[in-house]
């Protein structure tokens, strides 16, 4: 594979952290590791992996321990709704380290998307399913960063969701932009909220992930000081920060983009910039912050 540009993801079952360390010693970085918490064949289970570790999760840990330490990329295969808690399992493997959330999400759709996005910063595949550009889009607008196919893998319809997506990033910028929070959102929907001044799903979402209105008032107005978003007079309220997805047609936003020379994909990647900073500091900059 070294000639293509592919990045190889290994899945590998293991019956000890060691085992693993092996593997990443002798390979080296240029491959993710993807630790199978998947697996329910009984013997593998007998041997302490695949689903075991989703019965397990501090031997789940010691596992993405092993790999870190060899300073490598690791993913976690899991399946939804096996571990007794699975928004507790998702924090725990963010904890040990990990960086992707592999999800098979089985029946959950991407109301377990939004959930886990909601409850950690890992980089999300969603599987199950996917087969349309349609189902690949509901789960990237609920939080999903890439998405995964197995039975229906084949060339024609891998090649007909790339070309979709391209086409939509061609034109929006930002591939896995998320609904409105009003319309099911998922955590990084702030970055289209309007200010706290009605009674809204904002509101709960704000007191769920305990940041107060002025802090979110403020934390925007910083976030977006000096860059194009902090324009719009004729806007709702004052500024682009403020301002729906590309997709709401509103012509006062289309009125300060085009006085401000913004296309709407530049306009969607600013957006995004925003998001990114939200979930900075949703995660690891504010401790006082709880994300749902
Ligand atoms: C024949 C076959 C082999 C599979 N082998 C693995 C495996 O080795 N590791 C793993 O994590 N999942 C494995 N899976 C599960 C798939 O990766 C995927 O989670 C599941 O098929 C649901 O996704 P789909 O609807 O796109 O097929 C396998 C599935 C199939 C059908
Ligand atoms: S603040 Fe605006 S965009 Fe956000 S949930 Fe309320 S009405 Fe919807
Ligand atoms: S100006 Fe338009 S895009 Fe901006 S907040 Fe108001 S309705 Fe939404």
């Amino acid at each position: 594979m070294a000639p293509s540009d592919v990045v190889c993801g290994l899945n590998l079952r293991a019956g000890s952290p060691d085992s693993l360390a092996v593997i990443a010693s002798q390979i080296g970085d240029s491959v993710i590791y993807e630790i199978d918490a998947h697996c329910r064949q009984e013997p593998l289970v007998r041997a302490r992996c695949g689903e075991y570790l989703l019965h397990h999760p501090d031997l789940l840990g010691e596992y993405i321990r092993a790999l870190k330490r060899e300073e490598v990329s690791v993913s976690v295969k899991m399946r939804a709704g096996v571990s007794a808690d699975d928004l507790l399992l998702v924090k725990k493997i963010w904890g040990a380290g990990a960086d992707i959330i592999h999800v098979d999400l089985m029946d959950f759709g991407y109301q377990k998307v939004r959930q886990i996005r909601n409850n950690s910063p890992l980089f999300v595949i969603a599987n199950n399913s996917v087969n349309t550009f349609e189902k690949m889009k509901d789960m990237l607008s609920h939080g999903a960063d890439m998405v995964s196919l197995a039975r229906q893998s084949d060339e024609r319809t891998l090649a007909g969701l790339d070309a979709a997506i391209s086409r939509f990033t061609d034109e929006h910028g930002w591939y896995n932009a998320p609904k409105q929070l009003c319309r099911g959102g998922d955590i990084r929907s702030l970055a289209f909220c309007c200010m706290p001044v009605k009674n809204c799903p904002l509101i709960p979402m704000l007191e769920k992930i305990g940041l107060s209105r002025e802090d979110y008032l403020s934390f925007k107005q910083n976030a977006v000081a000096g860059t194009p978003l902090d324009f719009g007079s004729q806007t709702c309220f004052g500024s682009l920060a403020w301002c729906c997805k590309d997709s709401s047609p509103c012509m006062f936003r289309e009125m300060t983009l085009r006085q401000a020379g913004l296309s709407n994909r530049e306009y969607m990647r600013q957006k995004k910039q925003l998001a990114d900073k939200i979930m900075q500091h949703l995660f690891y900059e504010d401790a006082a912050t709880h994300p749902c």
